[in-house]
């Protein structure tokens, strides 16, 4: 068996693929291109990819008749074609469930970053501007009993849920199960709108100008999902306008790229997809990956099957 994996993988999860089958890591400490792609995929039975890795049915084409399991270390999946795998006769897998409390973390972490001004706090310290403290120096807002709207209810959204009742939050959300309260209502409610749907054809663009205007001028938007869920140039003018007070970024609609009008504004914060980024968690979730792997080609079997049609 050949298992080809797109992207080093953390620790020693790597083991159990020797009992299974030749294991090939790309060489490259960076995304693969498309073409590095197709060819690191061909011939394989397996392949391990990351969220950069587009599996379309080019790359299934490339990869061959053999391929049986394309195992994402990610929870979110829209960098495959589900479809296209089912049709070639494979599965996909993701890495749901191990990553919750560490993405859900990581909101708090904006929402409290982008509330009280921590890093503009820090970037002021760094310029060597004089400062002192001062009455009125550089306010936030507080969370206790403000309204924070979460957008997809699934266990990342109920994680972050738990976390903001317990800052006083008064909590409500919008679940494309129906379940919460309307988007409209939701949006123009909340103090903290938080981001927690995957990214679909239905959810790109869900929040775009329209979405922006019906938000609260003092409102914050944060966004550990997906970057195409946010429009980032109708982000950036309603930041630019104070139409909503500020933003909290971990992902972007053309990742690594950041909409260039993001980076002069003082009330948007932005981290590098770090949802899931702790130790722990990125073992845990390469970990999944392999598991799921070794499962396929031993079993038939994945442990966590991406199903197909999806949301069924
Ligand atoms: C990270 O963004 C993931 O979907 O796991």
């Amino acid at each position: 068996m050949n298992i080809f994996i797109t992207r080093a993988l953390p620790g020693d999860v790597l083991a159990p693929l020797a009992e299974v089958g030749a294991v090939t890591v790309s060489p490259h400490d960076r995304p693969l291109t498309p073409a590095e792609l197709r060819a690191g995929v061909a011939g394989a039975d397996a392949v391990i990819t990351t969220l950069n890795d587009r599996v379309d049915q080019e790359v299934l084409v490339a990869a061959g008749p053999r391929l049986r399991v394309v195992a994402n270390t990610a929870t979110g999946y829209d960098n495959l074609d589900v479809a296209a795998i089912t049709a070639h006769g494979a599965v996909a897998t993701n890495t749901p469930g191990v990553l919750v409390d560490a993405t859900a973390d990581l909101t708090m972490a904006l929402l409290l970053d982008v509330t009280r001004r921590v890093s503009e706090g820090d970037r002021l310290i760094r310029s060597g501007e004089p400062w002192s403290w001062d009455i009125g120096f550089l306010l936030g807002a507080g969370l206790q009993e403000r309204r924070l709207g979460i957008v997809g209810m699934g266990a990342i959204g109920q994680a972050v849920a738990v976390r903001a009742a317990a800052f006083g939050m008064d909590v409500v959300h919008h679940s494309r199960r129906g379940t919460g309260v309307g988007l409209a209502e939701l949006l123009s409610t909340s103090d903290v709108v938080s981001l927690h749907c995957p990214l679909t054809k239905e959810t790109r663009h869900l929040i775009d100008e329209a979405a922006l205007r019906l938000m609260k001028p003092g409102a914050y938007l944060v966004n550990t999902a997906r970057g195409p869920v946010v429009d980032e140039a109708a982000l950036a003018q309603a930041l630019r306008t104070s139409e909503i007070a500020g933003a909290a970024l971990d992902v972007y609609e053309d990742e690594p790229r950041v909409h260039p009008d993001l980076l002069e504004l003082d009330n948007v914060v932005l981290t590098p997809h770090l949802g899931s980024a702790t130790t722990e968690t990125r073992t845990r979730m390469a970990a999944v990956a392999v598991q799921n792997v070794v499962a396929v080609l031993t079993a038939g079997e994945p442990t966590t099957p991406i199903s197909f049609p999806e949301n069924s």
